[in-house]
Parts: structure tokens; C-alpha cells; sequence
């Protein structure tokens, strides 16, 4: 199982901003499975935990008060797959302070699947739409 990297063919959802803060999250996989090679230290993934919340910060409340904005009529749908990312991303944090062993195997898995199952499939469906609404 390896990292992946954002491809327009699978991930554009045709809106810059959004396109660029997606990718920071491709990044945030990146530096996961750099800190698995690397044997790293707590450090390294205290600093990818903080990053995950940082994504939560500036994209989901982003992506949620654009389509907002425009009443996409799927707008629910997107709230609540971020709102279990939270969840996730918070119970990850949890399990940081618990030291689990498994936790490194487990994000890169999670963000694998969010990536494939949000990004790919939910995310993309508002494409067209932001851009009916003159957003790009
Ligand atoms: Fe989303
Ligand atoms: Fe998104």
C-alpha cells in the first residue's frame, strides 16, 4: 500500500482554492508515509496530527460555507462525511496520547479511503455546480 498523489483525472473538483487545499492534504499523506519510512518520532506525528486539524480549519469550513452559499442540494450529505472525519481525526488524536502502535498504519488507511470515497466521489459531484455559479 502506497501513497498516492493528486491527479487531476481523479480529483479535480474545478475549483482552484478547493483544488489547492485538497492537495495539502495529499501532502499530509505524504509526509505520513515519509515519518512510516523514517522510523520517526512522536514529533512527526504530533506535527501530522496538528496538520489534519489545520485541513478540518481552512477546508471543510471552506468547501461547507461556499456550497452553502450557492444552497447546493447536497449540502447535508457533505456535512456530515466531515463531520465523521472530525470524529476520526479526533479519536486519532486519542489514540496519539495513548501511544498506539497501529496508529500510523491506521491514518494512511483513512486518508487513503477518504480520499477515494470523499474527494473522488462526493467532493466532485459539486464541481459543475460551483462552476454554474460562476466559481471556479
Ligand atoms: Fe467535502
Ligand atoms: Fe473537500
Amino acid at each position: 500500500m502506497g501513497v498516492i498523489y493528486w491527479n487531476r483525472m481523479k480529483h479535480d473538483v474545478k475549483v482552484k482554492l478547493l483544488n489547492e487545499q485538497h492537495q495539502k492534504l495529499f501532502k499530509v499523506l505524504k509526509e505520513l508515509y515519509d515519518a512510516m519510512e523514517n522510523k520517526s518520532d512522536k514529533k512527526a506525528l504530533k506535527n501530522i496530527i496538528d496538520n489534519l486539524f489545520l485541513y478540518v480549519k481552512e477546508h471543510l469550513e471552506t468547501e461547507e460555507a461556499l456550497l452553502e452559499k450557492y444552497n447546493y442540494p447536497e449540502l447535508e450529505e457533505q456535512k456530515e462525511q466531515h463531520k465523521a472525519f472530525v470524529n476520526k481525526i479526533n479519536e486519532f488524536k486519542q489514540e496519539f496520547e495513548k501511544n498506539s502502535f497501529m496508529l500510523y498504519f491506521d491514518m494512511a488507511i483513512f486518508l487513503k479511503t477518504w480520499i477515494a470515497n470523499h474527494i473522488e466521489e462526493i467532493d466532485r459531484k459539486y464541481a459543475d455546480f460551483l462552476n454554474n455559479n460562476n466559481i471556479f
